[in-house]
Protein backbone atom coordinates (compact mmCIF):
# COMPACT_ATOMS: atom_id res chain seq x y z
CA UNK A 1 0.00 0.00 0.00
CA UNK A 2 1.41 3.24 -0.40
CA UNK A 3 0.52 5.63 2.32
CA UNK A 4 -0.27 9.72 2.21
CA UNK A 5 -0.46 11.78 5.09
CA UNK A 6 -1.46 15.28 5.05
CA UNK A 7 -1.88 17.83 8.34
CA UNK A 8 -5.86 18.06 7.37
CA UNK A 9 -8.71 17.14 5.30
CA UNK A 10 -8.41 19.87 3.06
CA UNK A 11 -5.10 18.43 1.87
CA UNK A 12 -6.47 15.41 1.73
CA UNK A 13 -9.16 16.17 -0.56
CA UNK A 14 -6.45 18.31 -2.69
CA UNK A 15 -3.86 15.06 -3.26
CA UNK A 16 -7.26 12.77 -3.75
CA UNK A 17 -8.55 15.34 -6.70
CA UNK A 18 -5.06 15.34 -8.37
CA UNK A 19 -4.70 11.40 -8.39
CA UNK A 20 -8.37 11.47 -10.08
CA UNK A 21 -7.51 14.28 -12.33
CA UNK A 22 -4.02 12.42 -13.76
CA UNK A 23 -6.94 9.44 -14.76
CA UNK A 24 -9.13 12.04 -16.02
CA UNK A 25 -6.07 13.56 -17.72
CA UNK A 26 -4.40 10.51 -18.82
CA UNK A 27 -6.53 7.87 -20.28
CA UNK A 28 -9.16 8.33 -23.32
CA UNK A 29 -12.15 6.40 -21.87
CA UNK A 30 -11.48 6.12 -17.70
CA UNK A 31 -13.76 4.27 -15.56
CA UNK A 32 -13.88 5.81 -12.27
CA UNK A 33 -15.17 3.98 -9.43
CA UNK A 34 -17.15 6.45 -6.63
CA UNK A 35 -18.11 6.74 -2.72
CA UNK A 36 -20.40 8.76 -0.85
CA UNK A 37 -20.48 9.75 2.27
CA UNK A 38 -18.85 12.67 4.28
CA UNK A 39 -15.44 11.68 3.89
CA UNK A 40 -15.44 12.36 -0.20
CA UNK A 41 -17.69 15.70 -0.21
CA UNK A 42 -14.04 17.96 -0.04
CA UNK A 43 -12.81 15.84 -3.19
CA UNK A 44 -16.38 16.09 -4.96
CA UNK A 45 -15.96 19.91 -4.24
CA UNK A 46 -12.01 20.29 -5.80
CA UNK A 47 -12.73 18.00 -8.66
CA UNK A 48 -15.52 20.59 -9.19
CA UNK A 49 -13.42 23.51 -9.23
CA UNK A 50 -10.61 21.87 -11.41
CA UNK A 51 -13.84 21.35 -14.07
CA UNK A 52 -14.77 24.98 -14.16
CA UNK A 53 -11.16 26.32 -14.14
CA UNK A 54 -10.94 23.78 -17.22
CA UNK A 55 -8.54 21.61 -16.44
CA UNK A 56 -10.54 18.12 -16.55
CA UNK A 57 -13.39 16.89 -17.89
CA UNK A 58 -15.72 14.12 -16.98
CA UNK A 59 -17.31 13.76 -20.74
CA UNK A 60 -15.55 10.74 -22.04
CA UNK A 61 -15.35 8.89 -18.41
CA UNK A 62 -17.90 6.69 -16.94
CA UNK A 63 -18.64 6.12 -13.37
CA UNK A 64 -19.71 3.01 -11.12
CA UNK A 65 -20.80 4.21 -7.71
CA UNK A 66 -19.87 1.49 -4.80
CA UNK A 67 -23.83 1.33 -2.88
CA UNK A 68 -27.11 2.18 -2.45
CA UNK A 69 -29.39 2.14 0.22
CA UNK A 70 -32.71 -0.50 -0.81
CA UNK A 71 -36.01 1.04 -0.53
CA UNK A 72 -35.05 4.91 -1.13
CA UNK A 73 -36.45 6.31 -4.38
CA UNK A 74 -33.47 8.05 -6.40
CA UNK A 75 -35.26 11.46 -5.47
CA UNK A 76 -34.94 10.79 -1.58
CA UNK A 77 -32.68 13.35 0.09
CA UNK A 78 -30.68 10.18 1.89
CA UNK A 79 -30.41 8.31 -1.13
CA UNK A 80 -27.04 8.12 -2.48
CA UNK A 81 -28.25 8.49 -5.93
CA UNK A 82 -29.79 12.07 -4.81
CA UNK A 83 -25.82 12.90 -2.77
CA UNK A 84 -24.01 12.02 -6.31
CA UNK A 85 -26.06 14.59 -8.06
CA UNK A 86 -25.74 16.94 -5.31
CA UNK A 87 -22.05 16.78 -4.80
CA UNK A 88 -20.59 16.26 -8.07
CA UNK A 89 -22.90 15.14 -11.32
CA UNK A 90 -25.55 18.47 -11.23
CA UNK A 91 -21.54 20.34 -11.52
CA UNK A 92 -19.61 18.24 -13.79
CA UNK A 93 -20.00 17.25 -18.10
CA UNK A 94 -20.52 13.53 -17.67
CA UNK A 95 -23.30 12.31 -19.75
CA UNK A 96 -26.06 11.00 -17.75
CA UNK A 97 -26.01 7.40 -19.72
CA UNK A 98 -22.49 6.98 -18.22
CA UNK A 99 -23.36 7.12 -14.59
CA UNK A 100 -24.03 3.84 -12.88
CA UNK A 101 -25.63 3.80 -9.35
CA UNK A 102 -26.89 0.02 -8.25
CA UNK A 103 -30.83 0.53 -7.79
CA UNK A 104 -32.08 -0.07 -4.68
CA UNK A 105 -35.63 0.26 -6.14
CA UNK A 106 -35.78 -2.29 -8.26
CA UNK A 107 -38.28 -5.40 -8.20
CA UNK A 108 -35.69 -8.09 -8.26
CA UNK A 109 -32.78 -6.92 -6.43
CA UNK A 110 -30.91 -9.86 -7.38
CA UNK A 111 -30.80 -9.43 -10.93
CA UNK A 112 -29.93 -5.60 -10.69
CA UNK A 113 -26.72 -6.80 -8.85
CA UNK A 114 -25.70 -9.15 -11.75
CA UNK A 115 -26.43 -6.69 -13.77
CA UNK A 116 -24.78 -4.44 -12.19
CA UNK A 117 -21.11 -6.53 -12.38
CA UNK A 118 -21.69 -7.27 -15.77
CA UNK A 119 -22.06 -3.40 -16.57
CA UNK A 120 -18.54 -2.63 -14.91
CA UNK A 121 -17.13 -5.83 -17.31
CA UNK A 122 -18.49 -4.52 -20.32
CA UNK A 123 -17.21 -1.18 -19.15
CA UNK A 124 -13.55 -2.67 -19.28
CA UNK A 125 -13.16 -2.44 -15.81
CA UNK A 126 -12.98 0.01 -13.51
CA UNK A 127 -9.51 2.18 -13.51
CA UNK A 128 -9.70 4.02 -10.14
CA UNK A 129 -12.10 3.34 -7.15
CA UNK A 130 -12.68 6.26 -5.04
CA UNK A 131 -13.19 4.42 -1.08
CA UNK A 132 -13.87 5.72 1.69
CA UNK A 133 -14.14 3.21 5.30
CA UNK A 134 -16.41 2.67 8.56
CA UNK A 135 -15.66 2.73 11.75
CA UNK A 136 -15.63 -0.50 11.87
CA UNK A 137 -13.74 -1.02 8.73
CA UNK A 138 -16.00 -1.72 5.93
CA UNK A 139 -15.48 -0.69 2.47
CA UNK A 140 -18.06 -0.32 0.02
CA UNK A 141 -20.76 -1.56 2.94
CA UNK A 142 -19.07 -5.08 2.73
CA UNK A 143 -19.61 -4.89 6.55
CA UNK A 144 -17.30 -7.31 9.19
CA UNK A 145 -17.29 -11.08 8.72
CA UNK A 146 -18.68 -11.12 5.47
CA UNK A 147 -16.51 -12.67 2.57
CA UNK A 148 -13.51 -11.27 1.08
CA UNK A 149 -14.11 -12.37 -2.38
CA UNK A 150 -18.22 -11.46 -2.50
CA UNK A 151 -19.42 -9.70 -5.62
CA UNK A 152 -22.43 -6.84 -6.14
CA UNK A 153 -24.95 -7.97 -4.08
CA UNK A 154 -27.87 -7.11 -1.30
CA UNK A 155 -26.11 -7.09 2.27
CA UNK A 156 -27.46 -5.85 5.78
CA UNK A 157 -26.16 -3.23 7.73
CA UNK A 158 -24.56 -3.49 11.09
CA UNK A 159 -25.91 -1.74 13.91
CA UNK A 160 -23.09 0.68 14.62
CA UNK A 161 -23.18 1.64 10.60
CA UNK A 162 -26.71 2.52 11.11
CA UNK A 163 -26.11 4.58 14.03
CA UNK A 164 -23.03 6.12 12.04
CA UNK A 165 -25.34 7.04 9.53
CA UNK A 166 -28.23 7.63 11.40
CA UNK A 167 -26.56 11.46 11.47
CA UNK A 168 -28.14 12.11 7.65
CA UNK A 169 -31.11 10.84 8.48
CA UNK A 170 -34.19 12.27 10.85
CA UNK A 171 -33.25 9.29 13.24
CA UNK A 172 -31.83 6.05 13.24
CA UNK A 173 -34.87 4.59 12.94
CA UNK A 174 -35.34 5.81 9.42
CA UNK A 175 -31.60 4.56 7.91
CA UNK A 176 -32.89 1.40 6.17
CA UNK A 177 -31.33 -1.65 6.78
CA UNK A 178 -30.30 -3.02 3.44
CA UNK A 179 -27.95 -1.95 0.74
CA UNK A 180 -26.49 -3.24 -2.44
CA UNK A 181 -22.84 -2.99 -2.60
CA UNK A 182 -20.30 -3.90 -4.56
CA UNK A 183 -18.20 -6.77 -2.79
CA UNK A 184 -14.67 -6.96 -1.93
CA UNK A 185 -14.24 -9.52 -4.73
CA UNK A 186 -15.50 -6.44 -6.89
CA UNK A 187 -13.65 -4.04 -5.40
CA UNK A 188 -10.19 -6.02 -5.89
CA UNK A 189 -10.25 -5.88 -9.41
CA UNK A 190 -10.31 -2.08 -9.56
CA UNK A 191 -6.80 -1.82 -11.52
CA UNK A 192 -6.46 1.06 -8.43
CA UNK A 193 -8.17 1.66 -5.45
CA UNK A 194 -8.04 5.22 -3.56
CA UNK A 195 -8.94 5.44 -0.43
CA UNK A 196 -9.64 8.47 2.10
CA UNK A 197 -9.85 8.68 6.16
CA UNK A 198 -9.78 11.64 8.16
CA UNK A 199 -10.90 12.31 11.53
CA UNK A 200 -9.94 10.36 14.70
CA UNK A 201 -12.80 8.36 14.72
CA UNK A 202 -11.18 6.26 11.47
CA UNK A 203 -7.90 5.65 13.30
CA UNK A 204 -8.61 2.27 14.40
CA UNK A 205 -10.19 1.26 11.53
CA UNK A 206 -6.97 2.54 9.30
CA UNK A 207 -4.44 0.71 11.58
CA UNK A 208 -5.85 -2.64 11.12
CA UNK A 209 -6.44 -1.78 7.04
CA UNK A 210 -2.88 -1.01 6.94
CA UNK A 211 -1.20 -2.66 10.00
CA UNK A 212 -3.33 -5.45 10.99
CA UNK A 213 -3.75 -9.12 9.78
CA UNK A 214 -5.94 -9.69 6.71
CA UNK A 215 -9.11 -10.53 8.14
CA UNK A 216 -12.85 -10.85 7.88
CA UNK A 217 -13.13 -8.88 10.96
CA UNK A 218 -11.54 -5.69 8.95
CA UNK A 219 -12.63 -5.98 5.59
CA UNK A 220 -10.62 -3.48 4.52
CA UNK A 221 -7.52 -5.20 5.51
CA UNK A 222 -8.62 -7.48 1.78
CA UNK A 223 -6.41 -4.45 0.04
CA UNK A 224 -3.46 -5.20 1.49
CA UNK A 225 -3.56 -8.19 -1.38
CA UNK A 226 -4.60 -5.57 -3.76
CA UNK A 227 -1.78 -4.69 -6.39
CA UNK A 228 -1.77 -1.10 -6.30
CA UNK A 229 -3.82 0.59 -3.16
CA UNK A 230 -2.91 4.21 -2.08
CA UNK A 231 -4.79 5.62 1.17
CA UNK A 232 -4.78 9.70 1.97
CA UNK A 233 -5.39 10.11 5.71
CA UNK A 234 -5.42 13.46 7.42
CA UNK A 235 -2.97 13.14 10.78
CA UNK A 236 -5.42 12.28 13.15
CA UNK A 237 -6.74 9.34 11.08
CA UNK A 238 -2.80 8.10 10.81
CA UNK A 239 -2.41 8.42 14.49
CA UNK A 240 -2.26 5.48 15.81
CA UNK A 241 -0.08 3.98 12.56
CA UNK A 242 3.26 2.47 13.82
CA UNK A 243 4.78 2.86 10.73
CA UNK A 244 4.35 6.26 10.06
CA UNK A 245 7.30 7.84 10.14
CA UNK A 246 8.35 5.44 7.31
CA UNK A 247 5.25 5.87 5.61
CA UNK A 248 6.58 10.01 5.36
CA UNK A 249 10.10 8.53 4.50
CA UNK A 250 8.92 6.63 1.44
CA UNK A 251 6.72 9.53 0.43
CA UNK A 252 9.87 11.93 0.74
CA UNK A 253 12.28 9.34 -1.61
CA UNK A 254 9.23 9.05 -4.82
CA UNK A 255 10.79 9.88 -7.99
CA UNK A 256 9.18 12.58 -9.61
CA UNK A 257 7.14 10.43 -11.57
CA UNK A 258 5.47 8.60 -8.96
CA UNK A 259 4.69 11.54 -6.59
CA UNK A 260 1.29 12.84 -7.10
CA UNK A 261 2.05 16.71 -6.06
CA UNK A 262 4.52 16.83 -9.11
CA UNK A 263 2.69 18.90 -12.26
C1 LIG B 1 -20.23 5.03 0.87
C2 LIG B 1 -19.47 3.89 1.34
C3 LIG B 1 -19.08 3.74 2.78
C4 LIG B 1 -18.44 5.01 3.35
C5 LIG B 1 -18.07 4.80 4.82
C6 LIG B 1 -17.50 6.05 5.44
O1 LIG B 1 -20.45 4.93 -0.52
O2 LIG B 1 -19.17 3.05 0.56
O3 LIG B 1 -18.16 2.67 2.88
O4 LIG B 1 -17.31 5.34 2.61
O5 LIG B 1 -19.21 4.41 5.53
O6 LIG B 1 -18.49 7.03 5.49
P1 LIG B 1 -18.14 8.52 5.86
O7 LIG B 1 -17.28 9.06 4.80
O8 LIG B 1 -19.49 9.22 5.92
O9 LIG B 1 -17.47 8.48 7.20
Amino acid sequence: MEIIIRDNPQDCARVAAKIVAKYLRGKKGPVLGLATGGTPEGLYRQLISLYRAKKISFKNSTTFNLDEYVGLTHSHPQSYHRYMKEHLFDFIDIPEDKINIPDGTACDLRQTCLDYEARIKASGGIDLQVLGIGRNGHIGFNEPMGSLSSRTWIKILTENTIKDNARFFEDAGKVPRHVITMGIGTIMEARHCMVMACGWKKSQAVKAMIEGPVTAKWPASALQFHKRTTVVLDEAAASLLFHKEHYGWVEKNLLEWQNYEMP
